[in-house]
């Protein structure tokens, strides 16, 4: 990404040039350098800060209020995983099942609704979001998923829709915020839902993506202007994406000894560097892998040492996207004393990788701005 800085700043300067009358001031670094829509561009120069489903470490995962408190927090990215209801409608919701994360089992015109699937080869039983519509789960209230967080605003927001994430992020008036949506499950929720036309849980995921004007390859104008990564565990549906849209693409990896659904091999097989050498060929641009796949944890609760993923991913010139850093000692490794910047230091500085997915993406903007400040804004 460091490579990218300078074309950011001669094009930005050319922007200035050829729409500001007045000369640009001498020592190009101490201006705010502005995109024509008037706002503070991307960052491009650091790590990008990915605000894993909102600020969901301090408010309900997925909803408005979560979005808007990652925008204030100064993430780069506002990271969402996209399902479908019933009626076909793209909600922001990341399991499967509404029990979880919503108050749902206080709903009992409901309680008839609870069904058993097949998911990925293991039977679910809950309330799915695909035998109800969207209108059943604007009913819903939003609730906190950890019980050590805060449950003062369990019940105080609604389950929001692809296009309202959407425009959360293009909404923000200083500056540019990207977005990084998932295609989540969609071998699961192309066998429960159908669409007119034969289309696709991956078509009207980027059918609405287009509809807002995304588009673009890495790092073109186009993207600058409105940043996105499409996201998946599905290497299938990031293959049947990249025939519909150019965006760049982010091949996610669960537990290496997890099968995918889509392929019948586990993440183990398909992270081989000729596996690389096939994601790379249809433009994709990174990997997000479970950060316990790199550094694994031992029985006391220690990470080793790296493997070599990072190292292969950077060979092919992947980016490398993990996930999730969150700050409560419930998560974090004893290596790293209790202590979220302890961790931040390990995976930036050391390691290298080239973004985080956090669930306190405030968290990490703090320690971005001390450790590794912008020079251009
Ligand atoms: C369900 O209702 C009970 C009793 O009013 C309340 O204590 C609980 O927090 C509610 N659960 C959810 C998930 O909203
Ligand atoms: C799921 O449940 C069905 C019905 O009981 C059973 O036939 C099937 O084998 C189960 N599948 C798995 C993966 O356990
Ligand atoms: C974004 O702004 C448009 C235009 O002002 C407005 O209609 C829309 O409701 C806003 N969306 C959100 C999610 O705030
Ligand atoms: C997975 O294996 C089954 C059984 O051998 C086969 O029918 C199916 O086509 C395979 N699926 C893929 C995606 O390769």
């Amino acid at each position: 990404m460091a490579s990218s800085t300078s074309g950011c700043i001669i094009i930005a300067l050319l922007v200035l040039f050829l729409i500001t009358p007045a000369p640009v001031a001498a020592g190009h670094h101490e201006r705010v350098l502005k995109h024509s829509s008037g706002k503070k561009p991307l960052q491009t120069e650091r790590p990008y800060n990915i605000a894993h489903r909102g600020a969901n470490g301090e408010l309900p995962e997925e909803t408005h209020a979560a979005y808007e408190r990652a925008v204030v927090e100064g993430t780069d990215f506002l990271e969402t995983d996209i399902i479908s209801t019933k009626d076909g409608k793209l909600i922001c919701f990341h399991d499967l099942t509404l029990d979880a994360t919503t108050d749902i089992a206080n709903h009992t015109e409901f309680k008839d609704r609870v069904r058993t699937y097949e998911v990925q080869g293991a039977n679910v039983t809950g309330f799915f979001t695909v035998d109800f519509t969207l209108a059943e789960i604007l009913t819903l209230g939003a609730v906190q998923r950890w019980p050590f967080r805060d449950q003062s605003y369990n019940g105080k927001y609604k389950v929001i829709i692809f296009e309202e994430y959407i425009e959360i992020a293009l909404n923000t008036t200083d500056r540019i915020v990207g977005i990084y949506p998932e295609i989540k499950n969609p071998v699961f929720i192309n066998q429960h839902v159908k669409w007119p036309g034969g289309k696709t849980h991956e078509n009207i995921f980027v059918e609405t993506l287009q509809k807002y004007g995304y588009g673009g390859k890495y790092l073109s104008e186009a993207w600058k202007q409105k940043p996105l990564f499409i996201q998946s565990f599905a290497p299938t549906a990031l293959a049947k994406a990249a025939t519909l849209i150019d965006s760049p693409l982010i091949f996610l990896i669960d537990d290496f000894s997890v099968p995918t659904q889509d392929t019948n091999l586990t993440f183990y097989q398909i992270t081989t560097n000729q596996y690389f050498d096939y994601l790379v060929s249809f433009g994709v641009v990174g990997i997000g892998p479970w950060k316990d796949n790199i550094a694994i944890p031992n029985a006391e609760n220690y990470a080793a040492p790296p493997t070599h993923l990072i190292r292969r991913a950077h060979d092919h010139g992947l980016q490398v996207h993990p996930y999730t850093f969150r700050n409560e000692n419930q998560f974090l490794h004893f290596n790293y004393h209790q202590d979220p910047y302890q961790e931040y230091i390990y995976w930036l500085a050391d390691l290298k990788v080239d973004g985080l997915f956090t669930d306190f993406c405030g968290s990490l903007k703090l320690y971005q701005d001390w450790a590794m400040p912008l020079k251009t804004q």
